[in-house]
């Protein structure tokens, strides 16, 4: 089939607002927008401004109400504790209508913020959903957090209850949430009403009298509650997420927008039929869980998976194709770093041959670039489509893209193709001129944003404008760094803030160095991301001692290591630390981290002209050989010459 992209691209470019009105007839309305889109308040933007809608009533509730009551809602596959389990779509809205009974019966209104800090089990789900269902704004916080992360998110959300579980499940560890969150709870200036805790079988969490409650308990004893019509302006949700500091920033979701966003792409990003089998092998706790393992699917009627395990260990390098083959799967969406696991384990790909993996159509790819030797290996094995598609927790879908549903344009590996329609990217260089074809520069989009992308921080408008509207007015700045091509082809190839993404997680070195900056011998110290086979890429600690303070390098190593686990939490993936006696700088005083960072990767790199003592490169240099990086000076030009 040709492809209908630059057709559908055309429409939207020339009526977007009537584009997105036909696209919001999709879905269910209680009232009519007022207006498709409001501008008045630019560059703050709102759709759908005057409409009500409920996102759990377009996830469940109109399904069971149209011929989908019996069909699979959620499956749940579990290697870590050997459980699949299958929730029909009149299932899962009864067990939601339930929970959302619970809440509301622990004074959980409309409006109110609830965090869920919870493992990868269907009661996360259905939390989820029932909050939308009573108007509530969820707030995930995904597992592999530590406490001051978890306690610097409920202080922000002021939420009134907080539900978790009794513990989480890393292949074969077992990692109690519970003390975690009674941490959590301690440090953060806000407290909630209640927490709900789901005792699980591997462990068993102690309550606190009078503030914590037993999910079970509590949802044998209460009555189903009905959906509440919200604005399609009300939040839906927040989601917090790494960026420019060391303060997570709380991503804020609408209803509308997001239903209308989502529905939209399911048919034409992801090229899936409603009562087909979707999914996304993420986390809830990430914006691929909540748009792709609940929201997405679930508002366009497909089955969705929910898988409690790993690419590899679970037990081995052939889980996604025993899920894949089990049940049925036609489109999967993972990260590149998870194909890299499978890769590194299984290269010939044996067993990817162990299964029917026939109903499988599309790979799509995300969360970080995909580097082209993945992806190239993805296709030969898989002999499908495989799609890498570029967006940010921001967005909530996908910038760019090759829009299988509107037939598939010609593959370049590296890049994630096209702008999705909805979307006006293009490429400034600093002083804010479009780059010209194969030039990189920053990567914006014009403005207004679509619907399904986040209309503000929560309480923070001024932050929102600062972060992402002030640098190029006019234009969304996406904090990555690109090119298009001659044939208008996305390259998006770094960030230009202190994000990393590591084994598809978003992280701040900038909180990573505010940790090792609290220890009391560190004097300073710089945090980078280097180059990783598996994760694509793992931060990197520099520090200074402290005058007169003398330290075992390992020892303190291994105390830094622990102290970002501490506080960040294990997905931080911090490991690896060394002291040096000075940091690279200017000679303004600010640390050269792109030059350490090539010292660290042992790519070529330029003296940057305005260093203040090139001496301190090869300082770095030889600590990190001391500690088996390639260290080496290459090709090193004197200093003066040269662009940083
Ligand atoms: N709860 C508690 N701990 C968690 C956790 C959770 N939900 N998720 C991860 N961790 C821990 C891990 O156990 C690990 O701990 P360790 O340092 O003690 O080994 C640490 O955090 C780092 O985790 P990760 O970076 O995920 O490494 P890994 O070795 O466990 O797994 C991959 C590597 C590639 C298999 C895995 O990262 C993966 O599947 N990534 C895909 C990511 C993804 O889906 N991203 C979403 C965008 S699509
Ligand atoms: P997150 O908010 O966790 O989804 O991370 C968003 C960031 O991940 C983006 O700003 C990019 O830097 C990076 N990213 C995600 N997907 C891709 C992709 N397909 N290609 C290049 N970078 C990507």
């Amino acid at each position: 089939m040709s492809s209908l992209y630059h057709e559908v691209y055309a429409r939207w470019r020339a009526a977007p607002e009537r584009f997105w009105a036909e696209a919001a007839e999709a879905v269910h309305w209680y009232r009519r927008w007022e207006a498709v889109l409001d501008a008045s308040r630019a560059p703050f933007y709102r759709w759908f401004p005057g409409g009500q809608v409920n996102s759990c009533y377009n996830a469940l509730d109109r399904h069971v109400e149209n011929g989908r009551a019996g069909q699979p809602a959620l499956i749940y596959d579990s290697p870590v504790t050997g459980t699949v389990r299958s929730y029909s779509y009149r299932e899962l809205r009864d067990e939601v209508a339930r929970f959302a009974g619970v809440l509301a019966g622990r004074g959980v209104e409309r409006g109110d913020r609830v965090i869920i800090y919870m493992p990868m089990v269907p009661e996360a789900v259905i939390a989820m959903l029932a909050c939308a269902r009573i108007g509530a704004i969820h707030s995930v916080v995904f597992g592999g957090f530590a406490s001051p992360e978890l306690a610097s998110r409920i202080t922000d959300a002021r939420p009134k209850a907080i539900l978790t579980a009794s513990c989480g499940i890393e292949i074969d560890r077992v990692v109690p949430y519970k003390p975690l969150l009674d941490a959590a709870i301690e440090l953060a200036h806000a407290k909630p009403d209640c927490c709900i805790v789901l005792q699980r079988p591997q462990a068993r969490a102690t309550l606190v009298p009078g503030r914590d409650h037993d999910w079970a308990e509590l949802a044998a004893g209460a009555q189903p509650v009905d959906c509440v019509p919200v604005l399609a302006t009300d939040p839906l949700y927040i989601l917090y997420t790494s960026g420019t500091t060391g303060h997570p920033k709380g991503i804020v979701r609408d209803n509308g927008g997001h239903l209308v966003a989502l529905t939209w792409s399911m048919r034409n990003v992801y090229g899936v039929d409603p009562g087909e089998v979707y999914w996304a092998a993420s986390d809830l706790g990430w914006a691929v869980g909540h748009s792709y393992i609940v929201y997405g699917p679930l508002f366009h009627g497909n089955t969705t998976i929910l898988y409690e395990g790993k690419p590899v260990g679970t037990p081995d390098a052939g889980a996604f194709w025993r899920v894949i083959a089990q049940h049925g799967v036609r489109a999967f969406f993972t990260a590149p770093t998870a194909f890299r696991a499978i890769r590194r384990e299984d290269p010939e790909g044996e067993h990817i041959r162990r299964y029917d993996l026939s109903r499988l159509r599309t790979l799509f790819l995300a969360g970080e670039r995909c580097d082209p030797p993945t992806l190239v290996w993805a296709q030969q094995q898989l002999g499908i489509p495989v799609v890498d598609h570029w967006w940010q927790t921001e967005t909530g879908w996908a910038v760019g893209c090759d829009c299988v549903g509107l037939g598939l344009l010609p593959v370049k590996p590296g890049s994630c193709t096209l702008p999705v329609p909805g979307y006006d990217v293009r490429i400034l260089d600093d002083a804010g001129r479009e780059a010209g074809a194969g030039d990189t520069g920053n990567v914006v989009i014009r403005l207004p944003l679509p619907p399904g992308c986040s209309p503000t921080l929560w309480n923070n408008d001024r932050g929102y404008e600062q972060t992402y509207l002030t640098a190029y007015p006019g234009y969304y700045l996406t904090a990555d760094a690109g090119y298009k091509d001659e044939d208008g082809y996305l390259w998006i190839m770094s960030r230009t803030d202190d994000v990393i993404n590591v084994a598809g997680h978003r992280l701040s070195t900038g909180a990573m160095e505010e940790v090792l900056a609290g220890h009391p011998d560190v004097a300073e110290c710089a945090v980078v991301g280097v180059h990783d086979a598996l994760k694509g890429e793992v931060p990197l600690g520099l520090v200074v001692l402290k005058a007169g303070r003398s330290r075992d390098p390992a020892e303190l190593a291994a105390e830094l290591v622990e102290l970002v686990r501490k506080r960040i939490g294990p997905v931080a993936s911090f490991k690896t630390a060394t002291t040096v006696k000075r940091l690279p700088k200017t000679r303004s005083g600010k640390i050269v981290r792109g030059t350490i960072r090539k010292i660290a990767d042992g790519a070529a790199y330029t003296v940057p002209p305005t260093i203040d003592d090139p001496a301190t490169l090869e300082e770095v240099a030889a600590a990190l050989a001391a500690i088996g990086y390639p260290g080496r000076v290459t090709s090193p030009s004197p200093a003066g010459s040269g662009p940083h």
